[in-house]
């Protein structure tokens, strides 16, 4: 079997849905463009990453404090911050097809798609907005937030405050944002509801380069821990004319997304957005934002270096990653070689024939109030196997019936399809360590 790198996402796409990854939203209506509910396998691969990130991020950082804002926010937090200026982008439509382009991505009056006439250029707004309260006229317009980090901003003195957080140190946030995408496309990795996980690190002017570099660094390592081959995984500086209205500086990580021209698409940027945010926060609301620096009694306007990355898209470079179609023993497989920390289901229970399904399930009782587990008993145990291994599950526990005489259960491990044979009394500290560090070389495999 090979992957054509075409129908990749294809397939990919069809392995989310008929796993319970991700489904089409409002299905049964027809669908809503770019809009994706995650399923039961997803929602757990989607909470692994945000609580990976979380514990890399604050929970293991003296540094980093964590915060939650609202999704509905105050209307001046984005005049302040520039999106109500800039968060648009003139749009052209084409008469004949009905498909849209940024203006800035054609080239002349004609379509590129199918040579029809083009509209005059449009300004398509980017933020969601909504109203608060029983009236709907403009005084009640709010927004939906378009990225997590300016509540951070915003609340960066109640932070201080009530933290006595001395510089440098980063706040850090993850939840849903939205974004009315023009061409919002690509499975999950250009949705118009989405999630971030965002920190802004405040640090003095004069060490933000280097602060910079750490936080590039940190970033990559990130991504390398969630089982990312390195070599799909590339850093790119942004050149003067690409970067943001707020960045002094920018560095995109990306990875070797099959659909991107060029190859390489962004899933993580990281700027520094020097005192833009908290001036321009300052400005429009009247208040002093900035940080009594106690070693200089003086006050100071501290630089933000950013770190912006996206669950949805790092989910999706996590599943390409790990896809893959192989021939074991003359049979064929697809197998998604997560992580083990990734993976949504850690074990799965087998019984080997229907008769020894309430064996085994005491087995699975054991097991599942302390490790994420499955008990399966449709199909062949060959069928089941494969069912496992396109979820991504690292270990598969059969009990046979050898079990029922010797208390000894088949531990399986997906890539290698190596076996060991294993108490059933100790049964949950063997995969609890198998978990932690690897199964063992000299338990072999295929
Ligand atoms: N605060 C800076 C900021 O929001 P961004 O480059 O617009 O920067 C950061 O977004 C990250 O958020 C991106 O690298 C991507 O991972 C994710 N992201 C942005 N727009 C997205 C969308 N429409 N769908 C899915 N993820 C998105």
């Amino acid at each position: 079997m090979t992957t054509d790198i075409d129908d990749l996402m294809k397939k990919l796409v069809s392995l989310c849905k008929r796993r319970g990854f991700v489904f089409q939203s409002g299905e049964i209506y027809g669908g809503l463009q770019s809009s994706w509910d995650y399923g039961p396998l997803g929602v757990e691969l989607k909470r692994n990453i945000e609580a990976g990130w979380w514990d890399f991020m604050v929970s293991t950082r003296p540094d980093v404090v964590g915060m939650d804002s609202a999704i509905i926010t105050h209307p001046d937090v984005w005049k302040a911050s520039g999106h109500l200026q800039h968060f648009h982008d003139p749009m052209v439509d084409c008469m004949k097809c009905k498909s849209r382009f940024r203006q800035d991505h054609v080239e002349g009056e004609t379509c590129p798609e199918c040579g029809g006439e083009l509209t005059e250029p449009r300004d398509f707004g980017l933020m969601f907005k909504t109203s608060m309260g029983a009236l709907e006229d403009d005084s009640a317009t709010v927004y939906l937030r378009p990225e997590t980090c300016q509540p951070i901003f915003v609340n960066f003195s109640n932070i201080v405050t009530a933290t006595r957080q001395k510089l440098p140190f980063g706040i850090a946030q993850t939840g849903k944002a939205f974004r009315n995408e023009i061409t919002a496309r690509n499975f999950i990795f250009r949705s118009r509801e989405f999630e971030q996980m965002e920190m802004e690190f405040f640090c003095r002017p004069e060490e933000a380069g280097r602060w910079f570099d750490y936080w590039v660094e940190q970033r990559l390592q990130w991504y390398r821990g969630l089982g990312i081959r390195s070599g799909n995984l590339r850093t790119r500086k942004h050149d003067e004319s690409e970067l943001a209205h707020y960045a002094d500086s920018c560095v995109d990580i990306e990875y070797t997304f099959p659909f991107v021209t060029g190859g390489w698409g962004e899933l993580e940027g990281i700027a520094n957005r020097t005192d833009f945010d908290l001036k321009a926060q300052m400005e429009m609301s009247g208040q002093d934002l900035s940080f009594q620096d106690q070693a200089g009694n003086q006050k100071i306007v501290p630089w933000v270096i950013e770190t912006s990355g996206g669950i949805g898209r790092t989910m999706l470079a996590v599943l390409l990653d790990a896809y893959r179609e192989e021939t074991v023993e003359g049979r064929e497989r697809v197998v998604l070689g997560l992580h083990r920390d990734l993976a949504p289901i850690k074990v799965a229970v087998l019984p080997l024939s229907r008769k020894l399904d309430d064996r085994a399930e005491e087995v699975f009782r054991m097991v599942s109030p302390h490790l994420p587990s499955q008990f399966d008993v449709t199909g062949s145990i060959g069928k089941r196997y494969r069912r496992m291994d396109e979820a991504g599950t690292p270990f598969c526990v059969t009990f046979d019936f050898d079990s029922l005489e010797d208390r000894k259960v088949t531990v399986r491990e997906r890539d290698s399809l190596g076996q060991i044979r294993t108490p059933i009394e100790t049964l949950v500290d063997t995969l609890k360590d198998i978990l932690a560090s690897g199964w063992p070389d000299e338990c072999g495999g295929a």
